[in-house]
């Protein structure tokens, strides 16, 4: 008999009907009752098993986590909490499940701490909270193709090697066939790159950027959603050492399209995932408030998962510049009060602390930061007019969330040669190397503009999941490469 998806015997109406499902034993209560799982979705099907119909021994092996095939007759239930159930005809066990005693308290349906999980991969899909993370991490990929698919945009597959840092920010993992304990040397001592297996030194990308810029002046607008890597030390919640971007850059934006396409993209994935994940966001946000209930109350989040998917869609984000962020913080009670950990100075990074205070307290909504200064910038960036008091700043744009920071970093490129080069030498680049992409401004150089939103920090916001590590199977962080 063909499988049926528990999805669909829940979602039809199919009483009086003989299916067959397959799946994982959540749970067998009351020697009776076998709650099922196969992952179609978080609702388990309650398969009722007569014990008088089975031997002892295959009754036993209803063990949790063991993997089964049911088939029965789909009844109208006469228990609450669901609408149908399966009396169950026979019953085949396909995989025993022998848990060692960590596992079995994992497998047990109570909460268990998301760090315990985060060492048992193989299991943590099993649980509902990290299905439904996992089944709206599908949806928001499948929202990024079908968005940018719909508007006419081209899906763009850049190199994960590369030899270009296009954030020339220097955190690249080197990529090297070299035998390390006997490098090959150049007469002068240096290592030879010719030597290696691209003859030159080559890095995982940490941005698919400069390439898709080519692109984009040929193809309009294009787009990249692919793995990057980034060998910061930065042991945070919201830093991965391996997370996926998704990187639009589009011909003739300028910033403010620029802003406009960005807004609209983000509004578009939370809307998506509020239609077609409704039971796992419901399941995530009863978890949330479940778990919030212990916290103190300026501990909590201000609105509940599902309010706060709402107010970005509802809502206008909030748009100023770097000097006016500036400002709005020289002017708030935690800066008056000295209760910032960082200073807050023109020309200085701002940190989380007042990234949070603009967008929790002050706006208490996303933010849209533009033109900040030059030196805390990629090179790329279109360098603005100084302004009134002969300071430099950059056409960048960043977007700021609510519990998760920056989601998106953009700006308008650099389109003048001249100017290029300049921050090319700036930043100490060499233009020999990057020829290809300063080619594009001596053919047809036009403005265009882009962004990068980080995959995972969009999910983080969707799922309300504190941890970044918690949204992504299998996470890379420093010191953490299991599985
Ligand atoms: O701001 P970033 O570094 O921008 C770029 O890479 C540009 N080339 C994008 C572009 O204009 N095409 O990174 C973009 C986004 C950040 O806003 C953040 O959401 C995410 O990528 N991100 C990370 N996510 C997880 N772990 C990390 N270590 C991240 N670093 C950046
Ligand atoms: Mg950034």
């Amino acid at each position: 008999m063909r499988r049926t998806r528990i999805a669909e015997v829940l979602s039809t109406e199919r009483i009086g009907q003989t299916v067959n499902v397959k799946g994982w034993v959540r749970f067998f209560r009351q020697g009776r009752f076998l709650l099922l799982n196969d992952g179609s979705t978080i609702h388990n099907v309650q398969a009722v098993v007569d014990q008088e119909h089975f031997d002892e021994a295959r009754i036993r092996k209803l063990t949790t986590g063991a993997a089964v095939s049911v088939t029965g007759e789909v009844v109208a239930s006469a228990g609450t909490g669901q609408v149908v159930e399966i009396f169950v005809s026979d019953v085949t066990i396909l995989g025993e499940a022998q848990p060692s005693e960590v596992q079995k308290t994992i497998l047990q349906p109570k909460t268990h701490t998301l760090e315990t999980l985060r060492e048992q991969a193989h299991l943590r899909f099993r649980t509902s909270t990290f299905g439904a993370v996992f089944r709206i991490r599908h949806a928001l990929a499948f929202a990024v193709h079908q968005y940018f698919n719909d508007r006419g945009y081209f899906n763009i597959h850049t190199p994960i090697v590369t030899a270009a840092d296009a954030e020339g920010a220097g955190e690249m993992f080197q990529v090297t066939t070299l035998p390390l304990d006997r490098l090959p040397r150049t007469p002068d001592g240096l290592i030879d790159y010719g030597e290696d297996f691209f003859a030159r030194k080559t890095s995982l990308t940490v941005s698919g950027q400069l390439e898709a810029e080519l692109a984009a002046l040929a193809l309009g607008q294009v787009y990249t959603f692919g793995p990057t890597f980034r060998a910061e030390n930065s042991n945070t919640s919201r830093h991965l050492a391996e997370f996926w971007m998704i990187e639009p850059e589009v011909a003739f934006n300028d910033l403010q399209d620029n802003m406009d396409l960005g807004e609209d993209f983000l509004r578009y994935c939370v809307r998506y995932a509020t239609v077609h994940c409704a039971d796992d966001l419901n399941f995530l946000h009863q978890r949330e408030v479940k778990a919030e209930a212990q916290l103190l109350k300026d501990q909590r989040n201000e609105m509940p998962l599902l309010e706060r998917l709402a107010f970005v869609i509802d809502n206008e984000f909030a748009r100023l510049t770097y000097t006016e962020a500036i400002d709005v913080l020289r002017d708030s009670r935690p800066y008056k009060k000295g209760r910032f950990t960082y200073p807050v100075e023109w020309g200085t990074d701002l940190q989380s602390e007042h990234e949070r205070y603009l967008v929790e307290k002050h706006f208490k909504k996303p933010v849209i930061l533009v033109d900040y200064p030059a030196e805390t910038k990629a090179f790329y960036m279109r360098l603005n007019q100084p302004d009134d008091q002969g300071r430099e700043t950059v056409a960048a744009m960043d977007i700021l969330f609510p519990g998760v920071g920056e989601i998106m970093g953009g700006s308008q490129r650099e389109e003048r040669l001249d100017v290029l080069r300049q921050r090319c030498d700036a930043f100490d680049i060499p233009a020999e190397e990057m020829w290809w992409y300063l080619d594009t401004r001596r053919f047809g150089t036009a403005v265009h503009s882009g962004f990068g939103l980080g995959f995972e920090r969009l999910v983080m916001f969707v799922t309300g999941m504190g941890n970044i590590r918690d949204v992504i199977p299998f996470p890379r962080a420093p010191k953490s490469a299991d599985f």
